[in-house]
């Protein structure tokens, strides 16, 4: 809920802003109140008048207004908010935050106010991905701007990919996570998930299955619980989690990089389905087919991230969990399995292909610890994410207190 929160709402012109219309009602139905302001260019997209009804406010557009500014001034209207949501953020705005423009309205706002600020993206994709955005991107990430989205789908101008702005019922998500502080803020926990992709020669290359859902909507639920999440992913097709740090990697030697790097945390969380093996020696050249028989595949064992990380000394998490997927007898081998890589918890799970889980939407899992096994009913994968999280939380709360 957001009852008595007070959110400054920047509509700036995109096609996007008609859907800033739905995300006022959605906030003022969990009890904040919106204070709406047009940029110019959003006017040509929705009318002050739509946005000042749904928001039973008035609506500011203007700079240089006297009337505005004998009633409220540009600096107080920029502090008196929880939160500045700027929605729709386009390409244009974003610049002008990273170099504190201040020639109109959202500007002077957005360089004079002394309380966060979160933005949701919404770009044609090639806008999005140009690196002058992505440059400006990282930019407001550094001066602490929450970024919610984009997303990935079909536009309004016919182009597919990334840059759609995110649905209203997400950005109210991230406000609710932003302004709660949620029992996980300022916890730091590194989540890995997707496959790794092991190159066999520059064409070929040797993985697990995985989609990468599971992982993703962990990292989701911590978010939304007030983690700071690094989330390191091979290459999988589930979409990123919006707010987490996402550092992409191909192979497990570049996993096992990237999370040590990513340390220390306060919890580690080993979703992913990394290759056990590598090739002995990479083919910088792609391997032909030839009369004199098969190749032969040398191998190379990978780094084991997830007993690496449980046995380091002073900067294991506090909290290591892993994940088990198993074809049968799935509590002795998970049970088994998690002495032998040394972490606190092991989440495991059938994955014969009968249940369906591998690839699904849901997931049925036991919760190993050092204590004995915890059944949980078959559930959404969002479900089994949600509610580890508030295990998570549970923990280190306990280990604090
Ligand atoms: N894991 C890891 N690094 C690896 C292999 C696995 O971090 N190189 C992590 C996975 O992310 C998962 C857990 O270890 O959390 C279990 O992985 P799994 O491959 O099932 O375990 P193995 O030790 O390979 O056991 P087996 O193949 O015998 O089932």
């Amino acid at each position: 809920m957001l009852t008595g929160k007070h959110i400054l709402l920047i509509i700036s012109g995109g096609i996007a802003a008609y859907k800033s219309l739905d995300l006022i009602r959605r906030l003022r139905e969990r009890g904040a109140t919106v204070t709406p302001v047009l940029t110019t260019a959003a006017e040509q997209f929705v009318t002050p008048l739509a946005v000042s009804a749904l928001a039973g406010q008035k609506c500011y557009r203007d700079l240089f207004d006297l009337t505005d500014e004998a009633e409220m001034g540009h600096i107080q209207l920029s502090r008196v908010s929880d939160l500045i949501v700027v929605a729709p953020a386009t390409a244009n705005l974003m610049a002008q935050m990273v170099h504190g423009l201040a020639g109109d309205l959202a500007g002077t706002l957005l360089l004079a106010t002394d309380t966060p600020v979160m933005i949701a993206p919404a770009m044609n994709v090639r806008m999005w991905e140009h690196p002058a955005t992505q440059r400006n991107l990282e930019q407001l990430r550094a001066d602490g701007v929450f970024v919610v989205g984009p997303a990935s789908g079909d536009m309004a101008c016919g182009e597919y990919g990334p840059g759609r702005m995110s649905e209203p019922l997400e950005i109210v998500a991230a406000i609710e996570g932003a302004l709660s502080g949620g029992p996980l803020a300022g916890r730091h926990i590194v989540v890995t998930s997707g496959p790794t992709h092991e190159p066999i020669d520059p064409v070929r290359y040797i993985a697990n299955r995985s989609s990468g859902a599971q992982g993703s909507a962990i990292a989701r639920a911590l978010i939304s619980l007030g983690a700071k999440v690094t989330f390191v992913t091979g290459p999988a097709d589930a979409p990123r989690p919006h707010g987490a740090h996402v550092i992409e990697v191909q192979t497990a030697q570049e996993m096992h990089d990237a999370v040590i790097s990513a340390l220390p945390a306060d919890a580690g969380i080993f979703a992913a389905a990394v290759a056990d093996w590598r090739m002995a020696e990479a083919n910088t050249r792609k391997l032909k087919k030839s009369k004199d028989g098969l190749p032969v595949l040398a191998f190379a064992e990978n780094p084991d991230i997830l007993r690496h990380v449980s046995g380091l000394g002073e900067n294991r998490p506090g909290l290591v969990v892993g994940f088990a997927a198993e074809t049968d007898d799935v509590i002795a081998n998970a049970t088994a399995k998690r002495e032998r890589k040394g972490c606190d918890w092991i989440l495991a799970n059938d994955v014969s292909p009968a249940t369906g889980i591998m690839g699904g939407t849901e997931n049925a899992v036991v919760l190993i610890d050092a204590t004995g096994a915890e059944t949980w009913p078959r559930m959404s994968k969002d479900e089994v994410a949600q509610r580890l999280a508030q295990r998570i939380a549970d923990a280190l709360g306990a280990a604090q207190s």
